[in-house]
């Protein structure tokens, strides 16, 4: 049955440039999937961009001399660079800072305002004297109150996962000059998530099912439940955001973290004029959702409540898939300590895109952290991306062509061959399951398994030897190695396009998913001399 899938990772902050951990987490997987789910036939759409608002873009362009819009325009070149550079295949790449992002979050402040989801409140709030200015969530840190970590901010506990508001942080203190904030009083838009709260969670029990939530999305959206749903502020009192259409609040914003999962859909909207609605008000869309672990209740709780709360009829989170943190040798990327490869990084170094991307995939922190080492990369590049996968592209491509040439002939394959047969469809079928499933990491163990599987057959059946007494069924066996270099070829569409690319260009360019598996298709095709794939990675 055909589906269609709408595809987005998390929208970056526009005041840095994005490191591995960042690439592999949000913006690969997700192409990684969509490249699936392309292949398959279905109608995708990938949508994805840069989150301009909050107090992070405003720092930095006080720390850079120059105006917030400035700073977002300047990184969001440097995140559609990399992002190119890695060959991300978005369908649209836009930005949170334009007008049509305005309206739409506009129209939902409206929509959820009219149906009476929303409360004013007097609060106090955090305000520096010092700093002359009410300090945004996460300028606030100090103690959580849930676990007693020592340097929470004031948006969410690094260490528990809990979101705050900056007024329970313990011993709070200003991010900025680290006096100790004053409180005072100011109105805020707070939306109803205690009113909510029942559809929210018949919605949630609903959605984790049936899109089969990862673990950690599940886990950290079901104790943010059971800790009680409170109402969250939607406005701040800032300058830097989406203004806030309403008597009163002139020199306020929305909240950042309102503003910027609307940017999906603005972003769609801006992109496609004409169809953004048949994505995003459509019953048959299926939203997958990519992000870091740290993104989860955003787009499990507040998003979602959101949309509800509009009372219209918006497609909502159908699989949330959010991994845990890749780390840097021994230690955390940071950016601030130029500790880690950055974006930016990569095309600076000599290797091909596809070593990033299959390495990244290879260790994507999927159900755990996992770390890049530059050894393990070398290790897994030189062994299993070459030693296996291009040694069989090549080996079974040049062994054809040095013996037989013609175009490839139709066989009536038997015993040993057929028990081949079979398992080579047994990994393909894995790496279906395994993607349809977005179990990425797994999809990219059965191509592996899969060139181990026609490499064994090679080395077993020694056509070197046999051709000298049996030419036919030599080959009938390299035919079934080139059945296999194209299905590899195939699963590895998604992974390392350019690489799939080529050696699909030697035998049938630009195949289905599902031409993949079969052993007869191929009949009538003249397979090309390959030229070579990699150069191995030096130590
Ligand atoms: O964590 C981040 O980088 C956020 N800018 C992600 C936003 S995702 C979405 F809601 F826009
Ligand atoms: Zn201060």
């Amino acid at each position: 049955m055909s589906k269609k899938r709408l595809i987005t990772s998390a929208l970056p902050y526009v005041n840095n440039a994005p490191h591995l951990g960042n690439i592999v987490g949000c913006v690969l997987s997700a192409d990684v999937f969509a490249r699936f789910c392309r292949s398959r036939g279905y109608t995708t759409l990938y949508i994805c961009g840069t989150d301009g608002y909050g107090t992070a873009t405003e720092t930095k362009a006080k720390e850079e001399g120059v105006s917030p819009s400035e700073i977002c325009e300047t990184y969001h070149k440097i995140h559609e660079k990399v992002y190119k550079t890695f060959n991300i295949s978005f369908d649209a790449f836009g930005k949170t800072f334009c007008d049509t992002h305005k309206t739409v979050v506009q129209s939902m402040y409206e929509s959820v305002n009219a149906q009476g989801f929303l409360n004013e409140q007097e609060a106090a709030q955090t305000f520096c004297e010092s700093c002359d200015k009410f300090l945004a969530d996460r300028f606030v840190e100090g103690e959580c109150p849930a676990c007693s970590y020592k340097d929470a901010r004031g948006d969410q506990c690094e260490s528990c996962g809990k979101l705050l508001n900056p007024v329970e942080l313990v011993k709070p203190k200003c991010a900025t000059c680290g006096e100790t904030p004053s409180q005072r009083q100011t109105k805020h838009l707070y939306l109803d998530l205690p009113k909510l709260s029942e559809r929210l969670e018949i919605w949630q029990n609903k959605s984790m099912m049936e899109g089969a939530w990862t673990t950690n999305a599940k886990t950290t959206t079901k104790s943010w439940i059971d800790r009680g749903l409170n109402p969250r502020p939607i406005t701040r009192d800032l300058k830097w955001g989406v203004s806030v259409p309403r008597e009163g609040y002139e020199s306020k914003v929305f909240y950042v973290w309102f503003d910027a999962p609307i940017g999906y859909i603005s972003i769609t909207k801006k992109a496609f004029p004409d169809s953004w609605l048949d994505w995003w008000k459509s019953p048959e869309t299926e939203l997958y959702q990519f992000m870091g672990k740290d993104n989860i209740p955003f787009h499990s709780v507040i998003f979602p409540a959101t949309l509800l709360a509009s009372g219209e009829k918006w497609t909502t989170l159908h699989h949330l898939n959010s991994t845990e943190y890749l780390n840097y040798e021994k230690s955390k990327f940071s950016k601030s300590k130029n500790i880690g490869i950055f974006g930016t990084d990569v095309s600076e170094l000599p290797f091909p895109i596809d070593f990033w991307r299959f390495y990244l995939m290879r260790v994507r922190p999927e159900k755990q952290d996992s770390a890049f080492s530059w050894q393990d990369f070398a290790d897994r590049v030189n062994n299993e991306l070459i030693d296996n996968i291009a040694n069989l592209v090549n080996r079974a491509l040049i062994y054809y062509n040095k013996n037989f040439g013609h175009s490839l002939k139709s066989w009536n394959f038997t015993g040993d061959e057929d028990k081949y047969i079979e398992q080579a469809k047994s990994h393909l079928k894995k790496a279906t399951e395994s993607l349809e499933a977005n179990e990425l990491k797994d999809g990219l163990t059965a191509a592996l398994h899969m060139g181990k599987l026609g490499n064994r057959f090679f080395q077993e059946k020694e056509p070197w030897a046999l051709i000298k007494t049996d030419q036919e069924a030599v080959e009938r066996i390299i035919t079934l190695l080139i059945y296999t270099v194209r299905d590899l070829g195939i699963m590895l569409m998604p992974y390392t396009p350019e690489t799939a690319e080529k050696i699909l260009s030697w035998i049938t360019p630009n195949p289905a998913w599902q031409d993949g598996g079969n052993f007869t298709n191929l009949t009538g095709i003249t397979p090309k001399k390959p030229e070579i794939l990699f150069k191995k990675i030096p130590q």
